[in-house]
């Protein structure tokens, strides 16, 4: 069977800690080192633009995000490392997708919608205020980064997977619409890794300014452990492994053994100095080494900017002949352009099972892309029974009026509003 391929990409505005490290960059350095996925993994420089307007924290971020993945290790001939703007092609085909994405879709992205609940709740007249296209389309870059090398599994948090779901939508609108070129991707979501604890016990997290940077000194790593929140039982007295913060941070490092030990520890009454001073030894030893790395390369951003640029080109050698039967197949073609080429391909598409089922999956989407708003309608209806019913008799007496084409579209609409909404009738 042929290797899945597994793409992910890291926004270029902060820097990196441990939360990071844990939850994606060591699962996609291991998913990379297996050999079982076609691995791309990329700095997604353009998205910084969105939230960031500071030059010099997103060209910082940038180096910091590509040296900290190979200090850690990233094998740059197993995945294919790259910054998204060195690839002219994913701003193509943003413009691509950009035609063949709702609006309404956007509307409803979460991030967006966050916006305009900010501003609704403080009282402003522009429910848009503050909103740049840059926010509002976002979703579409990022489905352009992944439709673009055709990627099966998309390892993000729980805030993307909604992301992944519209850049489903876009390449079955797209597959449906044209030619089946697109991947359906789908988002792999790790519980486990969701939950490493910040100084402050909340989820690590920027935002939340709690977070341990991975390379800061050694000095500097003791200083923010000892920032850590314990709780007031002193030196001799039990203590709750399961809710202390630094029990949970030492264990996603350490080896069921060294676990074990610590919680006796932790039961026998470890002083919270103590135990502090133990996670400092334990975390400062596992990183020395990508520390020397990380500060070696940062010595040397002239072989990163060859390795970034070398993984473009091999990133370029999947995006550019895709993007060319893109613009083939939406009739952006040279002058001379016969289309036998393309007949010849189409059968040959054909008779691959897998391919049409793809195509169904494809026009499914596409349809219900436009339906919705309707459905939205309907859901949020003080009837649902009653709004259902209106809604298909309406969609029943379209039909009825229309004639061939048109008729068909508006008949393959009736059928899935149908389906979809069977459930309040
Ligand atoms: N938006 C993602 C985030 O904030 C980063 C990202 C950009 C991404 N493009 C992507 C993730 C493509 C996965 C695939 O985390």
């Amino acid at each position: 069977m042929e290797k899945k391929t597994v793409l992910t990409g890291i926004t270029t505005t902060g820097t990196p800690h441990i939360g990071n490290y844990l939850g994606a960059i060591k699962p996609a350095i291991e998913m990379s080192q297996s050999g079982e996925y076609n691995n791309f993994y990329f700095l997604a420089d353009f998205h910084a633009l969105i939230k960031c307007h500071d030059p010099e924290r997103i060209a910082q971020s940038t180096r910091e995000i590509a040296v900290t993945w190979l200090a850690l290790g990233l094998d740059t001939d197993k995945a294919t490392f790259y910054r998204q703007t060195d690839i002219p092609e994913i701003t193509e085909l943003t413009w691509m997708l950009t035609c063949m994405c709702s609006k309404g879709l956007m509307n409803r992205a979460h991030a967006y919608k966050a916006s305009v609940d900010a501003n609704r709740d403080s009282g402003k007249a522009d429910l848009d205020d503050g909103v740049t296209m840059g926010l509002f389309s976002y979703p579409i870059l990022m489905a352009a980064d992944i439709l673009m090398f055709n990627a099966d599994l998309i390892p993000v948090g729980k805030d993307q997977i909604q992301h992944i779901e519209m850049a489903r939508d876009m390449a079955g609108r797209f597959n449906h619409t044209f030619e089946n070129l697109f991947t359906l991707p789908e988002a792999v979501v790790d519980e486990t890794t969701q939950l490493i604890p910040g100084l402050d016990g909340r989820k690590m997290s920027k935002s939340y300014d709690n977070t341990i940077p991975l390379f800061c000194s050694a000095d500097e790593l003791y200083k923010l452990i000892k920032q850590i929140k314990t709780d007031a039982r002193a030196p001799g007295e039990p203590k709750d492994a399961d809710n202390s913060t630094l029990f949970q941070l030492y264990s996603c490092f350490a080896n069921e053994l060294e676990v074990a030990a610590m919680r006796t520890r932790f039961e026998e009454g470890i002083a919270w100095g103590d135990a502090k001073k133990e996670l400092f030894e334990f975390l400062d030893a596992k990183l020395v080494e990508p520390r020397a790395r990380y500060n070696e390369f940062m010595s040397d951003l002239g072989a990163v900017e060859d390795i970034l640029l070398k993984g473009a080109d091999k990133a370029r050698e999947v995006a550019t002949p895709l993007l060319e039967k893109v613009r083939i197949a939406t009739g952006i073609r040279p002058l001379t352009y016969t289309s036998q080429a393309k007949s010849d391909e189409k059968q040959k598409k054909e008779k691959s099972a897998e391919a049409m089922a793809r195509a169904e999956e494809g026009r499914r989407r596409a349809i219900l892309m436009q339906l919705q708003p309707l459905l939205d309608q309907v859901a949020a209806a003080d009837d649902q029974s009653a709004a259902a019913q209106n809604a298909i008799a309406d969609k029943t007496a379209e039909v009825a009026s229309l004639k061939k084409k048109a008729k068909q579209k508006a008949q393959n609409e009736l059928d899935l509003l149908q389906e979809a909404l069977a459930q309040y009738l």
